[in-house]
């Protein structure tokens, strides 16, 4: 296709007023976009700031069901729950994840039962409820088990589907662990509970704020470079992909976000699924740092970072600054 010369063609014609840019504007970000992770912790009437996600919370279960009615009323169809489980029901084994009574078990239901119309996502890996910090069981060598982790993924699965979870994300990168999740959730009787695979999940520097989120910082013993990806490599996220999309994954995730969309506009390309992106707390974390120290407007790098990754090709994005963005955008 040959284009006229100048001056013939001006690109900034169509940039020169509000009204044309609106109308050749090739992405839009809406609040339908985002998905809001939201911390929960112990006792009642509590909202206990985290000093390095400066902006987030963690909240009791007895004010998580007015975050999730903020979120829908903001219209963001979805929420992302994460528990700080106490120090002393951390174990070896993880153990505290499989009770019905846990903390992000309570978390589900009081919201299933408070806001049905919102979608809640429900991290399945067992870093939240280990002593040592790692996302599944380990042996001697502190190497981490895949098939014995998987057993145990499969019914934390069951355990957050019964609390009315609806959608299962297995961010622990096991292999084989979404089509066990996938036969489980059908044998009993879970058909509509959908399973976000956190596919191509990088071992990455971005993660230190959560782990403070979770309280899993300072327990981590080694990395988690055995199970997560290297960031050197982007052919191995589509092998990945392929993998847990015919294990039964219904929409894939990648993590962390703005580094990696390389990896989201080839995954998007090559298999045509819903991708989500995973804007992860060191992200949030370096954007506000950003902001305090007067190098960028706030809100203008929230909603140019979100409007990225729609570009790159995502359905949506998982990100801290969720509710704030919403606002920002339900009021333009
Ligand atoms: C653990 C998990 C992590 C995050 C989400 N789920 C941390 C990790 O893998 O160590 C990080 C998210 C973030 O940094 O915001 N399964």
């Amino acid at each position: 296709m040959s284009q006229a010369p100048f001056p013939a063609l001006r690109l900034r014609r169509t940039r020169s007023a509000p009204w044309s840019r609106a109308m050749v504007a090739e992405t839009t970000l809406s609040p339908a976009n985002l998905i809001w992770p939201l911390f929960v912790t112990e006792g009642s009437q509590v909202e206990e700031p985290i000093a390095t996600l400066p902006g987030v919370s963690r909240w009791s279960v007895d004010l998580i069901a007015a975050r999730a009615r903020e979120a829908l009323a903001l219209g963001i169809p979805c929420i992302a729950l994460f528990p700080n489980t106490p120090r002393a029901l951390r174990t070896e084994r993880g153990e505290e994840a499989l009770n019905a009574d846990n903390l992000m078990c309570r978390a589900t239901s009081a919201i299933r039962d408070a806001v049905p119309d919102i979608g809640i996502l429900t991290d399945v890996a067992l870093d939240p409820y280990t002593a040592h910090g790692h996302d599944g069981i380990v042996d001697d060598q502190g190497r981490v088990l895949n098939d014995e982790t998987m057993h145990v993924l499969v019914e934390q699965a069951l355990v957050l589907a019964r609390a009315g979870a609806n959608i299962i994300a297995p961010s622990d990168m096991m292999d084989g662990r979404v089509g066990a999740i996938r036969a489980a959730l059908e044998a009993e009787n879970f058909p509509d509970v959908q399973i976000m695979a956190y596919a191509a999940k990088y071992a990455s520097a971005f993660y230190g704020p959560f782990r403070d989120a979770v309280g899993s910082s300072g327990l981590l013993k080694g990395d988690k470079r055995g199970y997560q990806m290297d960031p050197a490599n982007a052919e191995e996220a589509l092998r990945e992909v392929a993998l847990d999309l015919a294990e039964g994954a219904d929409t894939i995730m990648v993590k962390p976000g703005l580094p990696y969309l390389d990896i989201i506009r080839r995954v998007k390309e090559r298999f045509e699924v819903p991708v989500f992106a995973y804007q992860v707390s060191g992200e949030y974390a370096m954007i506000e740092a950003a902001a305090a120290a007067g190098a960028g407007d706030r809100d203008a790098l929230v909603l140019e970072t979100l409007l990225a990754f729609r570009r790159a090709g995502c359905a949506g994005v998982l990100t801290y600054h969720a509710a704030h963005a919403a606002r920002l955008l339900n009021a333009r």
